[in-house]
């Protein structure tokens, strides 16, 4: 974990303006889309050089599109991502990705120093001769040993498949790590060696990491700022100390109330709310909280153009006309 006031002081690596994505559903005889999915909604984010972002929120709310459109996987609808770092065409070697589950991300036909250049190989960006020697060096970083490069992923434990999983997303040196839910399909007394890990290389490294999870603990462990999202928004995003001890957004306090603070998974809360979650496909008029939002007034139900003022700056936002009643933030309109 970074301290906060220096974080701010670094330059962003990456900004993200008003980006959307929408996903068309189904088509007519002419061919035109008969829904829309509305996974992001207008995300502004920046993301320093070095900080650990986590990101949390519901099953649904857009954390793996986000994680994919950071990928270079998906283009946006509408809206901007600047790369601090590069252009367009070097991209995909800076932002690279673990997945939850290190059974199904790791081909099993492949030895795991292959696994572990796959990047490389995909990038041609070292010759093939020195492949294995760069697994080798990345292997050691996290654990595995030379001798092991020849074994397959079936060989090794769910916790040493997912150090080869991160082995994987080191080799091609990237700035950003995408972590998608990285100890979440593994045993408890191995996730804190695996956390324990990618904090050691993120020191060792400088690097940047987009923490996506649903388990509140993993979150206050590792992050130096929260984005809470909702229905493709973030909806609070702050140092983890205010956004997870001091929430200001409704949603954020009855996601924390819900959760117990050891290690549930947020989707276990069940936020005890008068509404399911509403689908993404036919997004809510006003702010897209109000039909669960315990203090929901009148204004709530503007177009999000007319809501009053939501609170933010560069490294907080609480996406909320409460919130403009505090003190503290400059404020600017919610949309
Ligand atoms: N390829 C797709 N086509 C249509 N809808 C999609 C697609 N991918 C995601 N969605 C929808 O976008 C929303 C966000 O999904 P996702 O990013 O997977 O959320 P999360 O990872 O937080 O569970 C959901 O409503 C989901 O159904
Ligand atoms: S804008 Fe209104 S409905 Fe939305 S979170 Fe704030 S109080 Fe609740
Ligand atoms: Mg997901």
């Amino acid at each position: 974990m970074n301290d906060i006031a220096t974080l701010a002081t670094r330059p962003p690596i990456l900004g993200l303006q008003d980006v959307r994505v929408h996903y068309p559903m189904g088509t007519d005889w002419l061919g035109r889309p008969k829904a829309v999915a509305h996974a992001l909604n207008g995300i502004d984010l920046q993301v320093q050089a070095g900080e650990t972002l986590g990101i949390v929120g519901e099953s649904g709310c857009g954390k793996s599109t986000l994680a994919q459109l950071l990928m270079g996987l998906i283009k946006p609808t509408s809206g901007r991502l600047d790369w601090v770092y590069n252009t367009d065409s070097e991209r995909s070697s800076h932002v690279q990705i673990v997945f939850q589950d290190p059974q199904s991300s790791l081909d099993p036909r492949l030895p795991i120093w292959k696994i572990i250049t796959e990047p490389l190989y995909v990038q041609r960006s070292a010759p093939r001769q020195n492949m294995r020697d760069i697994a080798a060096k990345v292997a050691a970083q996290v654990g595995i040993r030379a001798e092991y490069l020849d074994r397959y992923p079936h060989q090794f434990s769910g916790g040493q498949r997912q150090r080869i999983a991160i082995a994987r997303a080191l080799s091609s040196n990237p700035d950003i790590i995408v972590l998608d839910e990285p100890t979440s399909a593994l045993d408890i007394s191995v996730q804190a060696q695996i956390l324990n890990l990618l904090s050691e290389l993120q020191r060792a490294r400088q690097l940047t990491y987009i923490l996506i999870s649903h388990n509140v603990s993993v979150v206050r462990h590792m992050a130096d700022r929260v984005a809470v999202m909702y229905l493709g928004q973030v909806v609070e995003l702050g140092s983890a100390a205010q956004v997870l001890e001091h929430p200001r957004h409704p949603y954020t306090r009855l996601l924390l109330e819900a959760v117990p603070r050891l290690g549930a998974p947020v989707d276990d809360a069940h936020v005890s709310a008068p509404t399911e979650l509403p689908g993404n496909r036919n997004l809510p008029k006003g702010c897209f909280f109000r039909d669960r939002c315990p203090q929901a007034t009148v204004g709530c139900e503007r177009p999000q153009a007319l809501l009053p003022a939501s609170r933010s700056s560069g490294t907080e936002q609480v996406r909320c006309h409460l919130a403009s009643a505090e003190q503290g933030l400059p404020t600017q309109p919610a949309g």
